[in-house]
C-alpha cells in the first residue's frame, strides 16, 4: 500500500526514561517517576493550550463556562497542574514556581528527594494572541537533611540532575536532558505519547541568527550595542528572529544555531529572565547540546542563587557566537 506503516517499536519518552534508568545499576526509579509526572503535566497543559474541549469550557463564547464558573486563566491552570502532579508523584519535597511568591512545601507524607523549579507557562504576553509558549523546568536533589527550607532550593545550575522544556508551538515538543546529551520528543496527538524524533541534539558551532528585543536598544550597555551592530554589518549580516517566548527563541537557537540574548538594561541591571526556572534549565540544555550560556560575567550554570526569583542577564547559543560576544565584553571592561 502507499500509506506509511506505523512504527510498532517506536521510542516513546516513557520508554526512553525507563531505558536510561536501567543503564544505572543503582537507580531507584525515583527520577523516572518524577519525569513521568512532568510529562503528564505537559500533556495536560498542551491540551489546554490547544483549547481542547473549548465548547464545554466556554459555552462556545465568553469567559464563564456552562456552570457559570469563571474559566481559569491558562497560566493559573498550568501552575495547578504542575504543582498537583508533582506533589502526587511522591518524589518532591520542595518546589519553586514562577507563579508562587514563596517556595511550595510538599506535605511530609508525600516527600521525595527532589526539588523542582519551573515556569509552568512562559511567554505570558503571547498567550492571548496564540503565539508559541512553553513550560520550563529543572530538577535538583535535596542536599541537606531535615525539613526542607528555601535554602535547599538555592542551588547552582551545575547541580542540576535533569532539566528541560516543553514548547507548545505548531506542534508540542519536549526537550530533555538528564546529563547525558539532549533529546527531543514530539507529541503525537493521535496516541498522546511523546515520540523521540530529535536524538542527541547538537547546536551548530556558529549560526546566522541573532535574537534580542531590539526595542530596548537605548537601554543596552556598550558591549551589547557593539555586538548586535556587528551582526548587521558586512556582506553576510545575521538575520533577526524574536518571538518573545523564551522557549520558542531558545528552541530555534538550538535547532538552527545562533544567539539568544536577554541582557541587562539601564532600568533592569539583571535583565528580566529568572535564574532558577528560566535561565538555568535553558543554559543546561544548551550546554548539554554543545553550546554555551553566559551572564556576560560568568557561566550561567555557575551562578549561585541568593533568592528564588532572582534574575540574571543571559546570552546563550552557538559557542562561537557566544564567544564573539564575550570578546566584546572583555574589550569594554
Ligand atoms: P513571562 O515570564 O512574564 O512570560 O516573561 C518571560 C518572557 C520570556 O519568555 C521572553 O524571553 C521574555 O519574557 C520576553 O520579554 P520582552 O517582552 O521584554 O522582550
Ligand atoms: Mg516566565
Amino acid at each position: 500500500s502507499s500509506g506509511q506503516a506505523m512504527d510498532t517499536n517506536c521510542m516513546t519518552l516513557t520508554r526512553y526514561i525507563l531505558e536510561e534508568q536501567r543503564k544505572h545499576k543503582t537507580a531507584t526509579g525515583d527520577l523516572t517517576q518524577l519525569l513521568t509526572a512532568i510529562q503528564a503535566a505537559v500533556k495536560a497543559v498542551s491540551s489546554a493550550v490547544r483549547k481542547a474541549g473549548i465548547a464545554k469550557l466556554y459555552g462556545i463564547v465568553g469567559e464563564v463556562n456552562v456552570q457559570g464558573e469563571e474559566v481559569k486563566k491558562l497560566d493559573v491552570l498550568a501552575n495547578e497542574l504542575f504543582v498537583n502532579l508533582l506533589k502526587s508523584s511522591y518524589q518532591t519535597c520542595l518546589m519553586v514556581s514562577e507563579e508562587n511568591e514563596n517556595v511550595i512545601e510538599v506535605e511530609t507524607d508525600k516527600h521525595g528527594k527532589y526539588i523542582v523549579t519551573f515556569d509552568p507557562l512562559d511567554g505570558s504576553s503571547n498567550i492571548d494572541c496564540l503565539v508559541s509558549i512553553g513550560s520550563i523546568f529543572a530538577i535538583f536533589k535535596k542536599q541537606s537533611s531535615g525539613r526542607p527550607t528555601v535554602q535547599d532550593a538555592l542551588q547552582a545550575g551545575n547541580k542540576v540532575v535533569a532539566a528541560g522544556y516543553a514548547l507548545y508551538g505548531s506542534a508540542t515538543m519536549m526537550v530533555l536532558s538528564t546529563g547525558n546529551g539532549v533529546n527531543g520528543f514530539l507529541l503525537d496527538p493521535a496516541i498522546g505519547e511523546f515520540i523521540l524524533t530529535d536524538s542527541s541534539m547538537k547546536v551548530k558551532p556558529r549560526g546566522k541568527i541573532y535574537s534580542i528585543n531590539e526595542g530596548y536598544q537605548g537601554k543596552w550597555d556598550q558591549s551589547t550595542l557593539e555586538y548586535v551592530n556587528s551582526k548587521k554589518e558586512g556582506a553576510k549580516p545575521y538575520g533577526l528572529r524574536y518571538v518573545g517566548s523564551m522557549v520558542a527563541d531558545v528552541h530555534r537557537t538550538l535547532k538552527y544555531g545562533g544567539i539568544f540574548m536577554y541582557p541587562a538594561t539601564t532600568d533592569a541591571p539583571s535583565g528580566k529572565l529568572r535564574l532558577l526556572y528560566e535561565c538555568i534549565p535553558m543554559a543546561y540544555i544548551m550546554t548539554q547540546a554543545g553550546g554555551a550560556a553566559t551572564t556576560g560575567k560568568e557561566d550561567v550554570l555557575d551562578v549561585v542563587p541568593t533568592k528564588i526569583h532572582q534574575r540574571v542577564p543571559i546570552v546563550l547559543g552557538s559557542t562561537e557566537d557566544v564567544e564573539d560576544y564575550l570578546q566584546i565584553v572583555k574589550k569594554h571592561t
